[in-house]
């Protein structure tokens, strides 16, 4: 009998139905994209009013393309931190509900260490333990040491924006869409990643796991409009092709020079990554090379189960079969983990 896990802590409200031996039957998602696009970014609020239209749909639609009666729902999983505060209470609320009910258990789980379980939906037993989990996502970038799905030490990660978040604000700087990481990407595609130096903050400190993005999206700032020059009109062809290929590497080969700190500390050799960052091509194509060159097996999830979904709800799972279960009075983690 399978799950139905529900996910909400964001601007994508999703529903998937998961089969114990952690087959998908069903995964719907609807973006929110176009509501936060004006803004540039997710809007609170909003968020939570869009959730609130479209979580039953979204649910219906999940168990009618699993074709799997309510019924025959062994537990409902939802996601319960971190996140918006007012877009996790819209999940857990639909969660109880149903559960209610059923009369079937609920299980809370963490976004951020489902976010690397959708490694095991991808890869399967590749995922080994102990091994280094990588979340590149608009709220998170960090590094974790793992010592199973659901025991995550963390080792480092940003100090001020994530990775995501900083891709959102580089497009808006160089007067491209939200969410800004694709639109970076599609951009950078036809200019040169060494037409502009960009730092690469603490990428050289070997003490530390930690990251920076801050300064590089100032660096971007004032070569987009430098201090006391006349405002611009947002760069155009190959200006804004290399602009946003110098930044994309800077963002990669700072992530990659602590994953390989993380490896030489830890001594593991399995990494796994999740988040939607990692639906990033460089970054993908550049892990796997490192992985290649230092023998880590590099685990990166289909970008699909990259960017926010309820398949890596399957973790839920991995309490189930422990028979560990949230009563009634589960609650909400909001913010962010850094
Ligand atoms: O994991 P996710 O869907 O939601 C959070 O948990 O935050 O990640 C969303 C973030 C956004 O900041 C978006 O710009 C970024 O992932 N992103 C990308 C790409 N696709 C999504 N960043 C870089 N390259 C991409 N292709
Ligand atoms: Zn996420």
């Amino acid at each position: 009998m399978p799950l139905l896990a529900i996910e909400s802590t964001c601007d994508e409200t999703a529903a998937a139905v998961i089969g114990r031996d952690r087959s998908i039957l069903s995964s719907v998602v609807a973006s929110q994209e176009k509501l936060h696009a004006r803004w540039k970014g997710v809007v609170p609020e909003v968020a939570s009013r869009a959730h609130v239209e479209r979580i039953i749909p979204v649910i219906d639609e999940a168990l009618g393309r699993a074709g799997v009666d309510r019924e025959n729902l062994v537990a409902v999983a939802v996601a319960v931190q971190p996140g918006l505060a007012g877009s996790l209470l819209v999940g857990l609320s639909a969660a109880k509900a149903i559960a209610a009910v059923l009369g079937i258990p609920i299980v809370g789980y963490n976004h951020v260490a489902a976010h690397l379980y959708a490694c095991r939906i991808s890869h399967g037993m590749r995922l080994r333990y102990p091994c280094i989990g990588l979340v590149a996502s608009g709220g998170h970038t960090t590094l974790f040491h793992m010592f199973s799905p659901l025991e995550l030490s963390r080792l480092g990660g940003t100090i001020d924006d994530a990775a995501g978040e900083a891709f959102d604000k580089a497009a808006s700087l160089l007067g491209l869409g939200y969410p800004g990481g694709p639109e970076i990407e599609r951009v950078a595609h036809s200019g040169s990643p060494t037409a502009y130096r960009f730092p690469r903050p603490l990428a050289r400190d070997h003490e530390r796991l930690d990251l920076s993005f801050s300064g590089l999206k100032t660096a971007l700032r004032y070569q987009v409009r430098p201090v006391g020059g006349p405002v611009r009109e947002p760069p155009r062809g190959k200006t804004l092709a290399d602009l946003a290929a110098s930044f994309q590497q800077a963002v990669v080969d700072s992530i990659v020079a602590k994953v390989d700190l993380a490896r030489r500390r830890t001594g593991c050799s399995t990494l796994a990554v999740g988040g939607g960052v990692a639906s990033n091509t460089l970054l993908r194509a550049e892990l796997i090379e490192w992985g290649k060159r230092e023998g880590v097996d590099v685990l990166v999830p289909p970008p699909a189960l990259c960017t926010d979904n309820a398949v890596m709800g399957a973790i839920a799972w991995e309490r189930i079969e422990k028979g560990d279960f949230d009563s009634g009075d589960l609650d909400i983690t909001a913010g962010t983990e850094r």
